[in-house]
Formats: C-alpha cells, sequence, structure tokens
C-alpha cells in the first residue's frame, strides 16, 4: 500500500498578538491509502488545527504555516490556489462536530449532497448529479433518500444530519476523509451508528480516514494507528492497541486513566 498523505514538520503560529502563538509544532503525519488514524489529547491541543490545514482550510491572515502537506506530488501549503481548490472537498474532504451549523438551513438536502460535484465535475448534468446524490443517501445508510432528498436540515435528527453531512463529504469519492468530532454532538446509540458507518465506507472504498475524538473507547474501535497530542505536539503515537493498553508517555498514561473503562476493539 502507497502512501497518500505525508505532513511533515507542520508549524502553525498565530500572530494576533504582539507574542506569535504557536499552536501545532513538529507535527508529522504519514498517512495510508486504506488506513484508518486517530487523533487524541486534551482540548486546545492543536487537533483541529493540523486537520484544517491538512484539508486546507486553515487560510486566515494572521497566522503563519511551515513545514510540508505533500498530497499526489503537490505541496498543500505552498501549491497555488486552483491546486488546491480542486482537491478541497473532492480528494480531501472533512465532517464537523455539528452538522446543524455545516448545513446550509435554507438549502434542500439534496443541493447540499450535490454541491461538491457541481463546483468540481460540471460535466456531470442535474440528472446524474440527482442520481447521485440519491445512492449516496442511500449508501450512508438513509434509505429513504428519495424523500430526504426534498427536505431542509431541520427535518431531520441530529444523526440523520452527520449522515448526509458524511453523504456530501463522500460524493466525490475522496482519498482522505478528515472527521473532527463527527459524533461528540449525538448521543451514545447513534455515535456508534456513524463510527460503523465510517468503518463501512473506509472498507468498501478504500477512503483514508483521519478521525479526531475526545472519545478514547471509539477511537479504539475505529482506528488501528493513533497519534497523541499536547499543547501542539505529538507526544506519543503507534498502533491503538498498543498506545492504549502500554502507554509510554505519562501524558497519555493520564488520558486513559481519566477514562473509566476503555474497551480496546480488537
Ligand atoms: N484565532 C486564534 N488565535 C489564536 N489562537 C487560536 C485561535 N484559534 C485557536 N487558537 C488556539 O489554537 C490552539 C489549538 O486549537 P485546536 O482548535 O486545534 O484544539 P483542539 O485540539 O482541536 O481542541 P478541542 O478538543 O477543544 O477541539 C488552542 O490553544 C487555541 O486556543
Ligand atoms: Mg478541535
Amino acid at each position: 500500500m502507497g502512501i497518500i498523505l505525508d505532513v511533515t514538520d507542520l508549524h502553525i503560529e498565530f500572530h494576533d498578538h504582539d507574542e506569535p502563538e504557536t499552536v501545532v509544532e513538529d507535527f508529522d503525519l504519514m498517512l495510508e491509502e486504506g488506513e484508518i488514524v486517530g487523533i487524541v489529547g486534551e482540548s486546545g491541543s492543536g487537533k483541529s488545527m493540523s486537520a484544517l490545514a491538512i484539508a486546507g482550510l486553515l487560510n486566515r491572515h494572521a497566522l503563519k504555516k511551515t513545514g510540508r502537506i505533500m498530497f499526489n506530488g503537490d505541496d498543500l501549503l505552498t501549491c497555488d490556489r486552483a491546486t488546491l481548490r480542486s482537491y478541497q472537498g473532492d480528494e480531501i474532504s472533512m465532517i464537523f462536530q455539528e452538522p446543524m451549523t455545516s448545513l446550509n438551513p435554507v438549502k434542500r438536502i439534496g443541493w447540499q449532497v450535490e454541491e461538491s460535484l457541481f463546483i468540481h465535475h460540471p460535466d456531470i448534468d442535474k440528472k446524474e448529479r440527482k442520481k447521485r446524490a440519491i445512492e449516496m443517501l442511500k449508501a450512508v445508510g438513509l434509505n429513504d433518500a428519495e424523500n430526504i432528498y426534498y427536505m431542509h436540515p431541520h427535518e431531520l435528527s441530529g444523526g440523520m444530519r452527520q449522515r448526509v453531512m458524511i453523504a456530501a463529504a463522500m460524493i466525490g469519492n475522496p482519498k482522505i476523509l478528515i472527521a473532527d468530532e463527527p459524533t461528540t454532538a449525538l448521543d451514545v446509540t447513534v455515535q456508534a451508528q456513524i463510527v460503523e458507518l465510517l468503518k463501512k465506507i473506509n472498507k468498501e472504498r478504500g477512503t483514508s480516514i483521519i478521525f479526531i475524538s475526545h472519545d478514547l473507547s471509539l477511537v479504539s474501535q475505529l482506528c488501528e494507528r493513533v497519534i497523541v497530542m499536547q499543547k501542539g505536539n505529538i507526544v506519543e503515537s503507534g498502533k491503538t492497541s498498543r498506545v492504549f493498553s502500554n502507554p509510554t508517555n505519562t501524558y497519555t498514561k493520564k488520558l486513559i486513566a481519566a477514562i473509566p473503562k476503555i474497551d480496546i476493539g480488537e
């Protein structure tokens, strides 16, 4: 299997104040084709910043990024805007914690699922777009796809909305799906269903997944490999079963000790 993404020495700092603030330091990630990697760590440890940089969504003015994010022979930190845009939402897509804020409340579900096809594949006509959107909605477990296609976000439950987000992220058949706390706003049963759905997508389509979560149990169920972050740095990484059963880093030990019982799903 090949390497699909190679991040080296990623460094992110904010320049909002007099003193620059480093939020990610020396971040490295070599993602294999079809691999699922978890990122865990306390709030503010730099998980989202790293993920947003990889997704090409960190484009603020008062911000400095250095290092390399190699994808398909391009460095996403230095390539031109057109190249970056051609990957965003098509080859590399991202889903977030709260689907209600990521979905547009006034647009129909069908429109939102099709949007990236519309942007990236203008050659695909309206009829074919709709066909693919309905297939995708079914593939994420929304069986009533023909009706859901015409609904608005408020007509769906939180779990259904997260499935819609996943459908929208997956319609271009991305090589990499980045999921930043995709289950945090959902109840436990629905969380498990979303994790199963991500597993299914990974198995059937070979999509590589970066899964960010505070829930170490979900991470151990889904991810073969895990990265532990603290204060912008990777403090430990390795096979999930090893890291969670036999952590070498003091911070990882604390993180695990804070969980009442963790199920190392093998
Ligand atoms: N606009 C900003 N200016 C300066 N610092 C910021 C800004 N936005 C975020 N940060 C800082 O970046 C650091 C990393 O934040 P990040 O969102 O990546 O954390 P996280 O690991 O995703 O946390 P959480 O688990 O709460 O989502 C934090 O210390 C945060 O305060
Ligand atoms: Mg975050």
